[in-house]
Parts: structure tokens; C-alpha cells; sequence
């Protein structure tokens, strides 16, 4: 039986569902992995803070040295958050050939390009599944499901905070800041809500999209996004009356190699799929040129979404370890091949 050990980056919102699902389903894991999954530490910032899990079998440290020291450690799952330091920390990892599985958008949307280009040189995984839409595998989709097929454009629901806010003052008379207050209790928000209101963490998920479907690595400033700040219930009463609702809506689209992305309120017409998602739930839609339209729906944040996300690229990593597919995604390998036989 393979002995996995993992350093758990963060104890939050995302970090405790995924002790939970790994605690919850550790035997069928076990039994389907042929793998005994430890978790050896875990970062926090306040080892002293009241936390909503049971901690007693857990060694809290707020020192990444003590992480970096264990020598022991296969995999590094980071759900704290933030840009500079997390960067360095991942960057350590893979250098070190430590596997790495990541939520953080806000740090892919900047450095996805330089941390998957270490991981290449390093034969190890960068995984991101729940960087994009919380529990929805539109990653797994793209990488795998998909991979036949060249991605035109992609289009949909990215942030579940924003939809939850649209859809408590659509259907339940909420006001905007009462709504964003229960989205930041229920655990949906980022540290700074501003990132969902304003349009940027969906333009960060859109970012990151560009990579996975069309092979072009953009950064935050390369997206035009606006968020639902100023969209008042006003706005929202008028389209109700025309059959329409209002979305917060992220597309992508490649057109002669010239990728355009964007995020924007939109007025939904009541007959679409996507006027239908409610809550916190995402929807995405994905045209490859094989398959044509696919459609990828289901909770775009919370704890135990999230942290289906991430134990599922841990058991993707497991399942690798051994092999030397870690250099994935698979269009690297396929130009490759392509530059080997076009040389023979
Ligand atoms: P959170 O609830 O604020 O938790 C962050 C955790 O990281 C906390 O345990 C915190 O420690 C720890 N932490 C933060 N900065 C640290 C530092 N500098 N050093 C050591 N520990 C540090 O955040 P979250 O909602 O779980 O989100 C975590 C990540 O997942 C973010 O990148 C977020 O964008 C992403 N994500 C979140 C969701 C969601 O639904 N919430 C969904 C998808 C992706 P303390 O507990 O001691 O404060
Ligand atoms: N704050 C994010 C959202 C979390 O509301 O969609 C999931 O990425």
C-alpha cells in the first residue's frame, strides 16, 4: 500500500471540507487508491484560533519551515490563499519535486504560465481543478474530457457569490448587502469580497480558462470585466418585466489566435439555460469543434464543493504517481511529438 503524505496549506473555509471529505470517505479512498493518505501538517496563520473541525489528530503549525523540513512529504495541497509568498512557497515545492494542487486563481491569473513551467522541468503535478468553478470538474473536462476537440469559446456563470446576490434580490426582495453578508457567512466569498462583486474573480477563473481551452496563457489584465456593484434592483425589476435576469457572465473566445475575454452583468432571457442557475451555483458552456456544445453545472463554492475539487485532483496525482505523465496538460506532449516528426 502506498504511503501519501500531505502538507495542507490553509485550515479555512476550503481547507477544513477537505479534512472532511478525506476524514468522511478515508476508507473507500484507501480501497480504491490502494493508498493511505496522511495528512503531516498543516499551515495556518493562528495556530491558536477556535476551528470549526476537530483538530486533536492534526499538527497546526504557522511555520512553513516546518513544512519545507519535513522530508517526507509528497504533496502540498494550498488553500490559504494570497499571491508573492504563495507563489514562493509553490515554487519551492516543485522544485523540490513535491506534487502541488492549488484553489488559487487570484495567483494563477498572474504566475499560472512560470508555476506550470516548473512543474514541467520537474516531471511533477500543478493540479487547479478548483480554481474554476468551485466542485464543477470543468478543469478534468477540459484536459480530458475534451481534449479531442479545438475550444472556439467558452461562456458562464464563474462566480458563485455574485450569482447568489443576483438571485437573493431577484427572487427572495434581499438587498445587495444583506445578500453579500450571507454569501461571506456561508463561506462563498474571498477574504476581500470586492474580488466576486467587481468582476474579478470571474475574470481571474476566465484567465485561467484561457490556457486550459485555448493554449494561451493571459493574465488578469488581459480580461475587461465589470462586476454587479451597480446593478440596483431597479435594473433588476426591468428585466424581470421583460423576461429577462440578470447574470454575471465570463466568455472567452479565440478567433484567428487572438484570444478576447471578458466578464460582464448580462441580461438573460428567461428561456435559457443560464437565467436558471441560482444561488451559488456555476454553469458553464464549452464548444469544441468536435463535440459542439457542453454544458458543466453544479456548486461553484463552498467548503465541501471545494473540497471535492481538490481531493479529486489529489487522487488524480495519486493515481499518476509512478508513471511520468505528470507533464500534462496533454497538448504540450502532442506539439512535441509534432516537433519530433516534423524533425525526423
Ligand atoms: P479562508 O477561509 O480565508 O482560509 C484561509 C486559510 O489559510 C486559513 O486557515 C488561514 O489561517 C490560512 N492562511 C491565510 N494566509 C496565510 C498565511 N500567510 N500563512 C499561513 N496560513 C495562512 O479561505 P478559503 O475560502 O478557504 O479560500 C482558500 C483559497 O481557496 C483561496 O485561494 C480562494 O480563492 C480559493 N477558493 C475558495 C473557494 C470558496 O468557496 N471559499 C472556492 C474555490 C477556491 P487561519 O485559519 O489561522 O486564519
Ligand atoms: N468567491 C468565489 C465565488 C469562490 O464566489 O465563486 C469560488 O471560487
Amino acid at each position: 500500500m502506498k504511503k501519501i503524505n500531505i502538507a495542507l496549506l490553509g485550515l479555512g473555509t476550503v481547507g477544513s471540507g477537505v479534512v472532511q471529505i478525506l476524514s468522511e470517505n478515508y476508507e473507500q479512498i484507501k480501497e480504491k487508491l490502494r493508498a493511505d493518505i496522511t495528512i503531516s501538517k498543516v499551515l495556518v496563520s493562528d495556530t491558536t484560533k477556535p476551528r470549526k473541525i476537530d483538530t486533536s489528530k492534526i499538527q497546526l503549525t504557522d511555520n512553513i519551515e516546518d513544512i519545507y523540513n519535513d522530508k517526507e512529504i509528497d504533496v502540498y495541497i494550498e488553500v490559504m490563499g494570497g499571491i508573492d509568498k504563495t507563489k514562493e512557497i509553490l515554487l519551492h515545492a516543485l522544485n523540490h519535486k513535491i506534487h502541488v494542487i492549488t484553489a488559487n486563481k487570484d495567483l494563477l491569473a498572474e504566475h499560472l504560465e512560470e508555476l506550470e513551467e516548473a512543474a514541467h522541468l520537474n516531471s511533477v503535478s500543478l493540479k487547479y481543478e478548483a480554481s474554476i468553478a468551485g466542485g464543477i470538474p470543468v478543469v478534468n473536462a477540459l484536459n480530458y474530457g475534451l481534449n479531442a476537440n479545438g475550444i472556439g469559446k467558452f461562456m458562464g456563470i464563474f462566480n458563485g457569490t455574485s450569482n447568489f446576490i443576483l438571485s437573493k434580490m431577484t427572487h427572495e426582495n434581499l438587498s445587495y448587502e444583506e445578500a453579500l453578508k450571507i454569501a461571506t457567512e456561508l463561506g462563498y466569498a474571498e477574504s476581500d469580497p470586492s474580488a466576486d462583486v467587481d468582476g474579478i474573480d470571474a475574470a481571474r477563473k476566465v484567465t485561467v480558462m484561457s490556457y486550459l481551452a485555448f493554449n494561451q496563457f493571459k493574465l488578469l489584465k488581459d480580461c475587461v470585466y465589470t462586476g454587479i456593484r451597480d446593478v440596483t434592483r431597479t435594473h433588476i425589476e426591468i428585466a424581470k418585466a421583460f423576461d429577462y435576469r440578470i447574470k454575471l457572465i465570463g466568455k472567452g473566445e479565440v478567433q484567428n489566435s487572438e484570444v478576447s475575454l471578458s466578464v460582464a452583468p448580462m441580461c438573460i432571457p428567461v428561456h435559457h439555460q443560464l437565467s436558471h442557475v441560482e444561488n451559488e451555483y456555476n454553469a458553464i458552456y464549452i464548444d469544441g469543434n468536435a463535440v459542439g456544445d457542453t454544458m458543466y453545472y453544479g456548486k461553484g463554492a463552498g467548503s465541501l464543493a471545494t473540497g471535492s475539487a481538490v481531493i479529486s485532483d489529489l487522487l488524480n496525482v495519486i493515481e499518476l504517481m509512478g508513471t511520468n505523465l505528470h507533464n500534462l496538460p496533454l497538448h504540450l506532449e502532442v506539439e512535441q511529438l509534432s516537433v519530433q516528426q516534423s524533425e525526423q
